[in-house]
C-alpha cells in the first residue's frame, strides 16, 4: 500500500534533518529518506555534516591541536611532558564514536519527533494534482510514497578533479582526508580552500610535511584581504603549510604507494611526489538523478535548484534547501533553510537572511566573518570607516597564549550601521555571533561600543574594534 505523507523531505543532513523535526512540530505528517551509509554499509542520518564533514573534522582538529599545544606551548606554562606521541588509531576512534552519537541521535529525535526515517535513494516518479509520487529504491528493494509537500535537500559532492580518480586511499576527497590510518609523511593537497586549511591543519600538526597547491592567485580570494594576509602568515610560519598560490596542474601520476603531481607556476615547471593526495576544489550540488525530468523539476547547467526567497522551486508544493541551491554551503544555513521551509509550508513567515550568515575556517588561529568585505565595499563605491584592534593587546588573549590576529569592524560613514565584520584569532568561532546578531538588528558600531563586554574577554577586542570604527580606541 502507498503511504501518504503531508510532507517528504530527500536527504537527512542538516537541512534535510531539521526540517523533517520542525515540519512535524508543526503538526504534518512527515517522512525523511535518506540514502547514506557508513563504511561499514548501515544507513546513518545526519548527511556530509554528521557523518564526513563538520563533525568528524571539528573532532580531529581539536585533537591535533592538543598535540600541538602540548608539544609546543605547555612548555611556556611550565608544563614539561617528556615522551609525547600521537596514537592514531585512538583519535580516529574518538572521532568515529563522536560522529556515531550524532547520526545516532538523529534517530532518537526522529522518533521522538514521530518522523518516519525510510532508508534508500528518493527519486521523483510522477507529479500528482497534489504534490509528487517518490520511488525510494534500496538495495533490491523499492518502495513508493505520496506527499502533498516535498522538501528536496539532497545536498553536495565533491567537485571532480577531471582525469583524476579518488580513491579515498591514495587520492582522497574529505572521505578519505577525514581517516588516514597511517600517517602520511609527504601530504599534498590540491585547493587552498576551507576542507584544505582545515585537513591539511589537522595532519601538519600531528607530523605530516603539508603542501596546498592552490589554483588562484591570491590565498583565500573570497575572504577580507587583511584576515588572508594575516592567516598567510601564520600558517606558513608558525603552523610551517607549504602554500603555493597561482598552480596550473599539468598531471598526475599515480605509482604504487605515493603521488606524483606535476604542475606550472609563474612560467616553472614543477614536480612534486606526495605520500597522499587530498583533492579539495569546491563542491557541487548533489541534484542528479532525482527524477527532475518526471516532474518539470528546473535544474540548472550547473545542478543547482533555482529557488525564490522561500525556496520554492518552480514546481508547485517542492522546495529545495542548504547544498543544492544558492547561497553558501554551510550547515547551518542549510538547517535555517529547513526550519523557514517548513514554516512556510504551514502559512506562517519563514524566512532566512542570507545577508548574515557567519563563516568560520577552524584553523587556529579561526578565522570567522559576516557580511561585506573591505573589498566589496571599494568595489561598490561605498562610504565606510574601519575600526581594527589586534589580540595582542587583550589581556585575555595574552592569558590563553593566542595573541595572533584581530577584529575588523566596518560601517556606513553616514548610518554608522555595521556593514561586515572580519575575525582572525582565538575562538573567533564564538566571538562572531555578536557581529551576527548586532547585524541583525541593524546596530551601528555605536551600538556596539555602548554595551558592556565582561573583562577579561576576547570579546573586549570586539568592542574596542567598534570603537576604533570612530577613533576612540581605548587600549592601542
Ligand atoms: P548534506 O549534509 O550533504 O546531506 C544530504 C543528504 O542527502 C546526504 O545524506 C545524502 O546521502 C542524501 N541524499 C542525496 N541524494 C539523495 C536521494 N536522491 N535520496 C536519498 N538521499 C539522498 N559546514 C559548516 O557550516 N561548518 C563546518 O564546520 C563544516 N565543515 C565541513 C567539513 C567538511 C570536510 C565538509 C565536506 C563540509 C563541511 N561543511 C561545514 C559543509 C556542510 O557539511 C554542508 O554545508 C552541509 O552538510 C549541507 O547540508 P545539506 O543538508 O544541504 O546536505
Ligand atoms: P572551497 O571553495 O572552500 O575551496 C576550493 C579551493 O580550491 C579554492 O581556493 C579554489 O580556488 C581552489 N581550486 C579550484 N580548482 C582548483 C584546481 N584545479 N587546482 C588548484 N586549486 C583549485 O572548497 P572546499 O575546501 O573543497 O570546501 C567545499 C565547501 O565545503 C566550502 O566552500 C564550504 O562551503 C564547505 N566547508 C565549510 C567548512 C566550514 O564551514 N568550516 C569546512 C569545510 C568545508
Amino acid at each position: 500500500m502507498t503511504k501518504n505523507f503531508d510532507v517528504a523531505v530527500i536527504g537527512a543532513g542538516p537541512g534535510g534533518y531539521v526540517a523533517a523535526i520542525r515540519a512535524s512540530q508543526l503538526g504534518f505528517k512527515v517522512c525523511c529518506i535518506d540514502d547514506f551509509t557508513d563504511e561499514n554499509g548501515n544507513p546513518s542520518l545526519g548527511g556530509t555534516c554528521l557523518n564526513v564533514g563538520c563533525i568528524p573534522s571539528k573532532a580531529l582538529l581539536e585533537s591535533s591541536e592538543n598535540f600541538e599545544k602540548a608539544s609546543h606551548k605547555f612548555s611556556e606554562h611550565g608544563i614539561n611532558i617528556k615522551g609525547l606521541s600521537v596514537d592514531l588509531a585512538t583519535m580516529l576512534q574518538r572521532k568515529n564514536n563522536i560522529v556515531s552519537q550524532f547520526t545516532g541521535g538523529i534517530g532518537l529525535l526522529f522518533k521522538k519527533n514521530k518522523v518516519e526515517s525510510l532508508h534508500g535513494r528518493g527519486r521523483f516518479v510522477e507529479k500528482l494534482k497534489t504534490g509528487c509520487r517518490i520511488e525510494i529504491s534500496n538495495g533490491d528493494s523499492q518502495e513508493s510514497i505520496k506527499a502533498t509537500n516535498i522538501i528536496i535537500a539532497t545536498g553536495s559532492l565533491p567537485r571532480p578533479l577531471p582525469g583524476l580518480n579518488i580513491d579515498n586511499d591514495l587520492i582522497c576527497d574529505n572521505v578519505g582526508a577525514l581517516s588516514f590510518t597511517k600517517l602520511p609523511k609527504r601530504l599534498g593537497v590540491i585547493g587552498a580552500g576551507v576542507i584544505g586549511l582545515e585537513m591539511g591543519s589537522v595532519w601538519k600538526r600531528i607530523g605530516s610535511d603539508v603542501t596546498i597547491l592552490e589554483a588562484m592567485p591570491d590565498f583565500l580570494g573570497t575572504v577580507d584581504t587583511a584576515v588572508a594576509k594575516e592567516a598567510k602568515r601564520i600558517f606558513t610560519k608558525s603552523l610551517g603549510l607549504k602554500i603555493i598560490t597561482g598552480v596550473n596542474i599539468t598531471e598526475v601520476n599515480t605509482r604504487k604507494k605515493s603521488v606524483e603531481v606535476v604542475y606550472e607556476s609563474r612560467g616553472n615547471k614543477e614536480k612534486v611526489v606526495f605520500d597522499k593526495l587530498v583533492v579539495s576544489i569546491g563542491r557541487v550540488p548533489n541534484s542528479g538523478d532525482i527524477g527532475a525530468e518526471n516532474i518539470g523539476l528546473v535544474v540548472d547547467e550547473k545542478g543547482m535548484i533555482p529557488v525564490d526567497e522561500h525556496n520554492r522551486t518552480n514546481v508547485n508544493n517542492v522546495f529545495a534547501i542548504g547544498d543544492v541551491v544558492r547561497g553558501p554551503m554551510l550547515a547551518h544555513k542549510s538547517s535555517e533553510e529547513g526550519v523557514a521551509v517548513a514554516e512556510t509550508i504551514a502559512g506562517q513567515k519563514g524566512h532566512v537572511n542570507l545577508a548574515t550568515i557567519p563563516w568560520v575556517i577552524y584553523t587556529s588561529p579561526e578565522i570567522a566573518w559576516v557580511g561585506k568585505t573591505e573589498e566589496e565595499l571599494k568595489e561598490s563605491a561605498a562610504s565606510y570607516r574601519v575600526g581594527q584592534f589586534p589580540f595582542s593587546v587583550s589581556g585575555r588573549a595574552k592569558a590563553i597564549g593566542e595573541t595572533g590576529g584581530f577584529v575588523k569592524m566596518l560601517a556606513d560613514t553616514e548610518t554608522d550601521k555595521i556593514l561586515g565584520v572580519h575575525i582572525i584569532g582565538p575562538y573567533a568561532s564564538e566571538l562572531i555571533t555578536e557581529a551576527v546578531i548586532a547585524m541583525e538588528f541593524e546596530a551601528t558600531s555605536e551600538d556596539i561600543a555602548r554595551i558592556v563586554h565582561a573583562h577579561p574577554s576576547l570579546s573586549e577586542a570586539v568592542h574596542e574594534a567598534a570603537l576604533g570604527v570612530d577613533k576612540r580606541y581605548l587600549s592601542l
